[in-house]
């Protein structure tokens, strides 16, 4: 990632912290952009801005990062609301439809997003497309058990499934809830919605990245004469 790149995340991220108000519970993001949100949100409870937010992480790495930065964390068992959750993705369409799991955590992210008042997304300007799968396919969670017959159904909808491999550790992805992720790409995603509940209809399927009709903001960074602007969609 180049300098310019780092500093455009940073900005987004920081203008999503910026939105979140004192007495609130808060979804946090997984991601590299979601990950200065959080550095923020630590900071500004740490200086005062901020009071009395609890977050709820999607991931055990913005769980890990909000241990890191202060932020108290609770669990759905414990509230009954979601106010604010703050989020990346790595396509955004003008719909503000999303792909997200990049990082592999889209079925915990898609729960907390989904239940949140107000949900932001945080990207710069490469994720976004006209037409969903343009650039990056659709992440599949799958149970282990199933990879198989998961497969076969996806290439019978005319996708093109991969397992997605870990680095820096031999064999697949494991999520953290234990299952793995299959990357699927389509020539073309016509209807997002009817995609989305298609996929999640594959027995052994635990959940899809494709988020639909639930963004609320997209705040996009970008370059603007040299310097990192963030923009609202
Ligand atoms: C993780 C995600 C991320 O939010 C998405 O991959 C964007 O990540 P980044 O901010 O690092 O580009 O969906 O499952």
């Amino acid at each position: 990632m180049t300098e310019l790149a780092k500093v455009m995340k940073e900005q987004v991220g920081k203008a999503a912290a910026q939105r979140v108000k004192s007495n609130s519970i808060v979804g946090l993001g997984t991601g590299s952009t979601t990950a200065y949100t959080i550095q923020f949100l630590g900071e500004f409870l740490k200086s005062g801005a901020l009071t009395n937010i609890v977050g709820i992480p999607t991931s055990f790495q913005s769980e890990v990062l909000a241990k890191q930065y202060g932020i108290p964390l609770t669990t759905l068992d414990a509230v009954d609301r979601i106010d604010i959750a703050i989020d990346g993705a790595d396509e955004v369409d003008p719909h503000k439809n999303l792909i997200k799991g990049g990082g592999a955590a889209h079925t915990r992210e898609k729960v907390v997003d989904y239940l949140a008042e107000e949900f932001i997304v945080v990207v710069d300007s490469s994720k976004i497309v006209e037409r969903l799968g343009s650039s990056f396919p659709v992440p599949v969670e799958v149970i282990p058990m199933a990879l198989s017959p998961v497969m076969r159904a996806i290439e019978k909808l005319g996708g093109k499934p991969e397992l997605r491999m870990g680095i820096r550790k031999a064999g697949p992805v494991i999520t953290d809830q234990g299952n793995m992720v299959i990357d699927v790409r389509f020539d073309s995603i016509d209807d997002p919605a009817n995609l989305e509940k298609t996929l999640n209809n594959i027995p052994g399927v635990l959940e899809n990245g494709i988020f639909v009709g639930v963004t609320d903001l997209v705040l996009i960074g970008e370059i603007v004469d040299g310097e990192p602007k963030v923009r609202e969609l």
